[in-house]
């Protein structure tokens, strides 16, 4: 099967780290170049540990970039309340003998997609302050970029009525993106929130024996958690695993051709991604917006994924 190229722009964050271990999985498929950090969940130091950390529990051979510090314009957001202190509260694992690489993140896409032979795919689940930067710097690379499969936005916020968090936290960065002409599949809310992690999902989950699989029940014990005591859900929607899941079975998926803009002036709407669902601005559709999952699917599959860590370590 062919390997799709990708770099995993993250800043894990429990659900970054699921869409890293999905995306690793030997079922995936996937070629993973390298696994940049950014300022999201909490600061661009802690989401970098937390990086190396998931790798070396997966045994994953993979460079790492610590990347921006800051959103481009306005003063970073964080979210400890939904991720904990360290930004992956709840499992325990060991400070990481690896080390980050001396590049920065957005040098390294920039160099990586350049010298690439075949596209590659961006799959930035934090906000898209390093994917903008990298555009802004070496605009060349977008014709050898296959696809922005990234989480963020919807038709309704969670950090404000109108904004999700990573569109939020760097909003102006995320109009480059999407302005910028390179093919956009976004899963925002709408889609994520179908993969709630409740209750009889965790017991399931916990079920199966192997260390990566405990890892998991952990993370999504912490993360249910947060959510229900900050938006009463009945666990965590584990929306960055979409994108992985995506790339290993894009059928499970239904998706609309749209035209979205970026909101970054309204005074109640900053960070508000526009979704033009019935087209009434006329524009071209410059997005794949993900509407629905087939979620039993998208839970067996991932199942799977947790059994098979046992073959694989
Ligand atoms: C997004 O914000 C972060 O807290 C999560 O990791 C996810 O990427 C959801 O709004
Ligand atoms: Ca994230």
């Amino acid at each position: 099967m062919k390997h799709k190229k990708v770099i995993l722009d993250c800043d894990p964050g429990h659900d970054d780290a699921i869409a890293i271990i999905i995306a690793a999985s030997k079922r995936s498929h996937l070629n993973i170049l390298g696994i940049t950090t950014v300022a999201g969940n909490v600061s661009v130091e802690k989401n970098t540990v937390n990086a190396l950390k998931i790798c070396e529990l997966l045994d994953l051979d993979v460079p790492v970039y610590k990347g921006s510090q800051r959103p481009m314009v306005k003063r970073s957001e964080i979210a400890p309340e939904i991720h904990g202190e360290t930004g992956m509260d709840g499992p325990a694992l060991p400070e990481p003998m690896k080390t980050h690489e001396d590049q920065h993140a957005v040098d390294f896409i920039i160099e990586t997609v350049k010298s690439s032979k075949g596209k590659v795919t961006l799959v930035p689940t934090g906000p898209l302050t390093n994917i903008a930067m990298a555009l802004v710097k070496a605009p060349e690379i977008k014709n050898n970029i296959e696809e922005i499969v990234l989480m963020g936005g919807g038709t309704f916020g969670n950090w404000t009525p109108a904004a999700e968090f990573n569109i939020y936290v760097d909003a102006e960065s995320a109009k480059v993106v999407f302005e910028s002409g390179v093919p956009v599949t976004m899963f925002g809310l709408d889609v994520t929130h179908q993969v709630i992690a409740d209750q009889r999902i965790q017991e399931r989950y916990a079920k199966i024996d192997n260390g990566i699989a405990d890892f998991v029940s952990e993370l999504l014990v912490f993360f249910g958690e947060a959510y229900r005591d900050h938006f009463g859900f009945e666990g965590g929607p584990i929306h960055d695993a979409c994108t992985a899941m995506y790339l290993l079975k894009p059928d499970l998926f239904e998706f609309k051709n749209v035209h979205v803009d970026i909101e970054t002036k309204g005074e109640f709407t900053y960070g508000m991604t526009a979704v033009d669902l019935l087209g009434v601005t006329g524009s071209q559709p410059n997005t794949k917006f993900a509407e629905s999952v087939n979620r039993e699917e998208f839970w067996n599959i991932f199942e799977d994924i947790l059994i098979s860590y046992n073959k694989e370590q």
